[in-house]
């Protein structure tokens, strides 16, 4: 079950990461041409927040089941000092929480603005902040500190 999800939530990723810069594109272009808020840009901000917050289950779920997790827990005191099990225990999750975060209140307010300048604009500006946040703390496998598969086979 474990590599299971770990191969999931690796796959999520590229999901997460193609429907947010979608959607920026999508709110930037609307927002600087001056665009109707069509019902595709709506499904476009719905389907983003939403993946996302599958990403968030399937996230939790692997941080209760997870070996590198458990160690982190079980031996904080020394655990905190090493750097990749640190990453996974209390990083990785902070920053991926405050990115979906950013991404639920983007789309509510977006939803909630009465303008359609006003929802693009809401939408890229929230929704560039969860990505940087997001690109931030993702283990690339480029990464000199915590580096994981760009794709995990199942
Ligand atoms: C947009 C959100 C997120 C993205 C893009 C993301 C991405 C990733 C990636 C690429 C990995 C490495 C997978 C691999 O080794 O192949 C990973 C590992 C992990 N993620 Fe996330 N993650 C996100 C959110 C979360 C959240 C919200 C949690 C927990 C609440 C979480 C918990 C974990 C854990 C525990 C691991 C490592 C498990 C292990 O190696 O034992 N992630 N994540």
């Amino acid at each position: 079950m474990y590599l299971i999800l770990l191969a999931t939530h690796s796959l999520i990723r590229w999901f997460v990461l193609t429907s947010l810069l979608f959607a920026i594109y999508r709110g930037y272009r609307g927002w600087l041409l001056k665009k109707q808020f069509s019902r595709f840009d709506n499904s476009v901000r719905h389907i983003t927040a939403t993946i996302a917050h599958v990403q968030l289950i399937v996230g939790l779920w692997l941080y209760f089941i997870s070996p590198i997790v458990a160690y982190f827990l079980y031996n904080f005191k020394d655990a905190v000092h090493e750097r990749q099990i640190r990453f996974f225990g209390m990083e990785h999750v902070t920053m991926m929480l405050t990115g979906i975060v950013l991404i639920t209140i983007g789309s509510v307010k977006a939803k909630r603005k009465t303008t359609d300048l006003e929802k693009f604009k809401t939408m890229a500006i929230w929704f560039s902040i969860a990505l940087l946040v997001i690109l931030s703390s993702i283990p690339w496998s480029f990464s000199p500190l915590v580096s994981r598969p760009l794709f995990r086979s199942f």
